[in-house]
């Protein structure tokens, strides 16, 4: 299969006509991970949810594999799964467990009647192993599981179609530091055959995996490798005095007073 190529040509999105990701111009090609970096506000989830086609940019347009998905969903998710932030998760609460959730996304691409067989319930539960969510959790309300849980279940929810592309937003943020560990891990093993779009406030865990990193904040971004794109001048420009130089290296602070 071709590697999967994602083209952002002169974007510019937000709402209301405001935009908040001024002239985008990028190209990935590709499996790896590509980290999307900004503090809270910069436009990270804007700007995936414009990749995904499901935000109308104010000028510009999206190309998966020279495919224009610009504003369309359906056609973006023919190569791409999507990984929710949790606190972005649908309103309606309604009743499902996470292997139902994960079961239905999977029986979608089959033909009517779409009756669950053995190698579906082979392949969801191989899938939800890989996630690393208990088997205690699978036929437990999803509403019921904790935010990390939850996350796992959209990972394997987006992994179980087998897109080329998978975009996570914020996917470690709910996770305990031992299994974000783990998880990065996990994610990164993903990322030898996907091309994972990945926002995240702490650039570190996924950095071994990482070949891109566009860094985003209101109007201003800088993409590129991760050794050409963390330099202390750069993190400044987008995250201020949140910015610190430590040794060679910079990290970005949770917090500053
Ligand atoms: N549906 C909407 N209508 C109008 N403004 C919105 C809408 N959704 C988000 N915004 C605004 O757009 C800005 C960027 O929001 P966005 O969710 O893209 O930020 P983010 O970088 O993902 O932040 P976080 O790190 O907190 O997840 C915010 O100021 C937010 O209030
Ligand atoms: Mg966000």
């Amino acid at each position: 299969m071709m590697e999967p190529e994602i083209r952002l040509i002169d974007l510019t999105t937000g709402y209301n006509g405001e935009p908040l990701i001024r002239d985008l111009n990028i190209q990935i090609k590709g499996y790896g991970v590509v980290q999307i970096l900004g503090p809270n506000g910069a436009g990270k989830t804007t700007l995936i949810r414009t990749i995904l086609g499901l935000l109308t940019p104010l000028h510009g347009k999206i190309l998966i594999n020279g495919e224009d998905v610009t504003g369309d969903p359906s056609r973006a998710g023919k190569y791409a799964g999507y990984v929710p932030q949790i606190t972005h998760a649908p309103g309606s609460r309604f009743p499902i467990t996470v292997w139902e959730m994960v079961e239905c996304c999977l029986l979608m691409r089959e033909k009517w009647p779409r009756i669950p067989r053995r190698k579906h319930r082979e392949l969801v539960a191989k899938i939800l192993k890989s996630v690393g969510l208990d088997e205690a959790y699978w036929h437990k309300n999803f509403w019921e599981l904790s935010g990390g849980q939850r996350q796992r279940g959209f990972i394997a929810r987006a992994l179980v179609t087998d897109p080329p592309i998978i975009v996570m937003d914020e996917p470690l943020s709910s996770i305990d530091p031992a299994g974000r560990a783990e998880l990065a891990r996990r994610i990164g093993e993903m990322g030898k055959n996907h091309l994972l779009i990945i926002t995240s406030h702490d650039p570190m865990l996924l950095l071994p995996y990482t070949n891109y990193i566009i860094m985003v904040n209101k109007g201003i971004y800088v993409a590129g490798p991760p050794e050409e794109v963390l330099t202390i001048e750069n993190t400044r420009k987008i995250y201020g005095e949140a910015a610190i130089p430590v040794m060679k290296h910079v990290h970005i602070a949770d917090s500053h007073y």
